[in-house]
């Protein structure tokens, strides 16, 4: 009677049990207990054939691997952008800016530097020679055939030129990250119609306090799953779900796994559609609806003790203009009927485990920065994430530079401006080498993907693609590592 109810319970959710499987299940078996431990399994799109080793690895019961160890993981959310359906006019963008400019100039006025900071226009009253100090937007940067800098800077009351000698080497080192319509704060001597820069700030991010908890837990960061895509790696995606719950690697591996309380995903949880034109051709799962049926019949499996947090990037169904907005409830109407998964805008920022802030960006501005800032270039590019991340880290902006991302303007905020500091930032999108690393204390997680190189990421000359790897974080410790989910190179 109860294996026929197991049967059932399967069949509902298109899996097949096998007679093998039925024969081999000890008599001792809980049918009742197993049924509502996983009650809320979800519906595959494809028939799945359970055999006794699928089964072991997905429901292990002849183990109970993982011990229950009475710490409850906690999730809050900080900050999750909300909508405001409104028709835009052009002087919100105006606003907009003026908001922006604020905030920013909150952030640059904590510096005891630039505590006497004027407005441009009150450089009219001062005297020749007399040192200023001032904050405005970029709004040009030119070198002239000597070496030297010439910016132009504007803030509310006016704009003025500011003078950057090539003899001073460090200025001039940092001009390469200087970036269109940001905003910076200078110190220099005034001239006539022209400041001569001594000092250059960008908001940038103060020490962050390295903080540690008591609870022997970990986070993992993944992104990028791509979940209907031809090429989603459906294999490793699969060995780190078993991995999570007890049932793949080696004993240290294992106990790694046994310590995980969360699981971070900053976007692209599916493949989407109509992306790029050669996309049609790469689409196993052609409904936006099924492709997060098919997320969530993944999380389902994941066990119920870890609290997953996720936003949008690119490949979601949603708009892509910055901010996003959380997942739309219809059409990932499946993800929010799971009970442990927290779903955030991008950006967005939550608390874990009470103590710790992760600031979850997918990255989709990073593109422009990375062609465009020749400092990024140097450091690697696409390679190197980490160094990306420092950049906006001191921009305290996910688009500085106009048109770098398509946004919505917000007369009331910024959502764009990173106001607190977190103590992880992680980021995906990119679907290069996990990039680990640190900044005033920042734990900087670059994520790789869970998708195959596609052929229109080769077209674009992207052909360092990875996958199938994942960034643990313990929480005790703030040592990080990265666990290889890849079955041919053996790491497992
Ligand atoms: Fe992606
Ligand atoms: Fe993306």
């Amino acid at each position: 009677m109860s294996k026929k109810k197991l049967v059932g319970f399967f069949f509902e959710r298109n899996y097949r049990v096998t007679p093998q499987l039925l024969e081999e299940i000890p008599s001792d078996f809980n049918f009742e207990n197993f049924l509502e431990k996983n009650n809320n399994i979800n519906r595959s799109e494809e028939v799945i054939v359970l055999d006794n080793e699928l089964f072991k690895k997905l429901f292990n019961f002849e183990e109970e691997s993982i011990v229950e160890d009475n710490i409850t993981a906690s999730v809050e959310v900080i900050s999750s952008y909300v909508d405001k359906p409104k028709k835009r006019e052009v002087k919100d963008f105006v606003i907009y800016m003026k908001v922006r400019y604020n905030a920013l100039k909150k952030i640059l006025l904590q510096r005891s530097e630039l505590q006497n900071a004027i407005s441009i226009s009150r450089l009219a009253s001062k005297q020749a020679k007399e040192y200023v100090s001032i904050i405005g937007f970029v709004n040009s940067k030119d070198q002239t055939r000597n070496g030297h800098y010439i910016l132009e800077l504007e803030d509310p009351t006016g704009i003025t030129k500011i003078l950057i000698s090539a003899k001073n080497k460090e200025l001039i080192e940092l001009m390469d990250e200087v970036v269109l319509d940001e905003l910076v704060g200078i110190n220099g001597t005034l001239g006539e119609n022209i400041v001569f820069a001594n000092e250059f700030y960008f908001p940038d991010t103060p020490l962050k306090e390295y903080k540690k908890c008591k609870d022997d837990v970990s986070a993992v960061f993944i992104s990028d799953l791509h979940i209907g895509s031809t090429l989603f790696a459906k294999k490793e995606f699969e060995n780190f779900i078993m991995w999570v719950n007890g049932n793949y690697g080696n004993e240290e591996q294992k106990e790694v796994a046994r310590k995980v309380k969360y699981i971070i995903l900053p976007g692209d949880l599916i493949a989407g559609v109509g992306i790029h034109p050669l996309q049609e051709k790469e689409l196993l799962i052609k409904d936006i609806y099924k492709q997060y049926e098919e997320v969530a019949r993944y999380f389902s499996l994941i066990r119920k003790d870890i609290k997953i947090v996720v936003c949008a990037g690119n490949h979601d169904a949603l708009r892509i203009a910055e901010p996003q907005p959380k997942l739309s409830e219809d059409f990932a109407k499946s993800l929010y009927n799971l009970k442990n998964v927290i779903v955030v805008s991008n950006p967005g920022v939550v608390k874990i485990h009470k103590m710790f802030d992760v600031l979850l960006y997918h990255g989709f501005s990073f593109d422009y920065y990375v062609n465009n800032v020749s400092s990024l270039r140097d450091a690697g590019g696409y390679e190197n994430s980490v160094a990306v991340m420092e950049f906006f880290l001191k921009k305290r902006h996910f688009a500085p530079t106009h048109m770098s991302s398509l946004y919505i303007p917000d007369i009331e905020k910024d959502p764009l401006i990173i106001e607190n500091i977190p103590d992880f930032f992680v980021t995906g999108h990119f679907h290069y080498d996990i990039k680990i690393g640190s900044y005033k204390n920042v734990s900087l997680i670059g994520c790789s993907s869970f998708e195959y190189m596609s052929g229109f990421q080769e077209k674009l000359g992207h052909t360092n693609i990875c996958w199938g790897t994942a960034v643990v974080a313990n929480l005790k410790t703030r040592a990080m590592s990265i666990v290889d989910f890849r079955e041919k190179e053996k790491t497992l």
